[in-house]
């Protein structure tokens, strides 16, 4: 079957994963925070970036690769961390890591996923991130760290735009809680879904599989101690620094918003920051991502990564004009998977790789250098 024939978008795959995840799984991809706003913001801010079309530029081949980093990518995108990713499909983690290192490019790994580094190290290539939720103990940060470098990260990603939980309603809705409990609730939705449900009995209820290690041993813990505890630090910049001094691979701040920031993250000597409200899923009231990041691009000489509602490879030709160097796509993978499960996440890329082409090809850009902000049209 010519899956371009049957998915020519990344929306005809969204369609399929609607259909085939149980909603409180399908719930947890799709949500934001509050009354969703932030995550409609996203998406409504992108499609107003208006780019305009070239004529007469002659025939030409067109240029998809750029450098990020001191890497070489033949694309300007790759994956971003997410969250219990194993409860989308079975072996989540592997297939995106796997289908990432055979398209070199980037596939970054959540400590919150439902795989750990060391497992999924024989499945990585090259350009694996890590990505950390600062754990408060001491003693686990280093851990962390060193298991992470071990297995084979070399990037380090750390989270800050999760200063607190946020209150995510539509999950508690549908039901789901952190781990989920399968309560007849839940149990009924997913005798709805007979794929997922055997693909999920084959591989047992997923969990944050990294975390076992920590909570197994207790390592003087609280009682009151559980993934939360050790997830939810927030972080200063204290802990910024004491990550520099400890992490001799490229080190990125995911989640700046605002101009202000750019500067004392500069000069801690990070290496790239990274522009996004969490999909839309933390703070109902942020900005649209695509709209402050110009502003970041005006403030800082740092590489920019974006994230937040990119649905396309015209999306993410939106953002580098805007100013971003790099783009991360979190929920159209999860979308691919669900849709067609291990053939799923190479077909994304496959999607967005012709959808680049095509509007490179509209906007008479031969190569992604030459998309800067002449481009745009507002
Ligand atoms: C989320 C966390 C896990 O957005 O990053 O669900």
């Amino acid at each position: 079957m010519d899956l371009h024939s049957t998915y020519p978008g990344i929306s005809d795959l969204k369609h399929r994963a609607r259909r085939r995840l149980p909603r409180f799984v399908w719930d947890y991809v799709e949500s934001g925070t509050g009354m969703e706003t932030a995550l409609q913001r996203n998406r409504d801010a992108l499609d107003r970036v208006q780019l305009y079309p070239a004529i007469l530029r002659g025939e030409s081949d067109f240029d998809t690769r750029t450098q990020f980093l001191g890497q070489n990518y033949p694309m300007p995108f790759g994956i971003a961390p997410i969250g219990m990713s194993g409860l989308v499909w079975p072996d989540a983690e592997g297939l995106l890591a796997r289908t990432a290192a055979k398209a070199r490019l980037p596939y970054t790994l959540s400590t919150v996923a439902a795989q750990n580094p060391e497992d999924l190290a024989p499945s990585i290539g090259e350009n694996a991130w890590f990505q950390l939720y600062p754990p408060k103990d001491p003693e686990i940060r280093a851990d962390l760290l060193s298991r992470a470098r071990n297995a084979g990260f070399r990037t380090l990603v750390l989270t800050v735009d999760v200063p607190v939980a946020s209150r995510r309603e539509r999950q508690t809705r549908s039901g789901l809680t952190q781990p989920p409990r399968l309560t007849p609730r839940l149990l009924a939705q997913i005798a709805m879904r007979p794929a997922w449900a055997l693909g999920m009995l084959r591989q047992g209820s997923p969990r944050m599989r990294t975390l076992d290690k920590y909570i197994d041993s207790g390592q003087n813990l609280p009682p009151t101690a559980h993934v939360g505890y050790l997830l939810r630090t927030s972080p200063d910049m204290d802990y910024v620094n004491w990550l520099r001094d400890h992490w001799n691979g490229p080190l990125i701040i995911k989640g700046v918003m605002r101009a202000e920031d750019a500067e004392p993250l500069e000069r801690a000597g990070v290496d790239a920051l990274w522009v996004s409200n969490h999909g839309g899923r933390q703070f109902d009231a942020a900005p649209a991502s695509i709209e402050v990041l110009p502003e970041l691009r005006s403030a800082t000489k740092l590489p920019l990564i974006f994230d937040s509602g990119i649905e396309g490879g015209l999306d993410i030709l939106r953002a580098l004009a805007c100013g971003a160097n790099f783009v991360m796509l979190g929920r159209a993978f999860l979308y691919g998977m669900a849709a067609l499960g291990p053939r799923g996440p190479a077909h994304v890329i496959d999607i967005l790789k012709q959808d680049l082409l095509s509007n490179m090809g509209q906007m008479g850009t031969f190569s992604l250098d030459q998309l800067t902000r002449s481009k745009l049209k507002n």
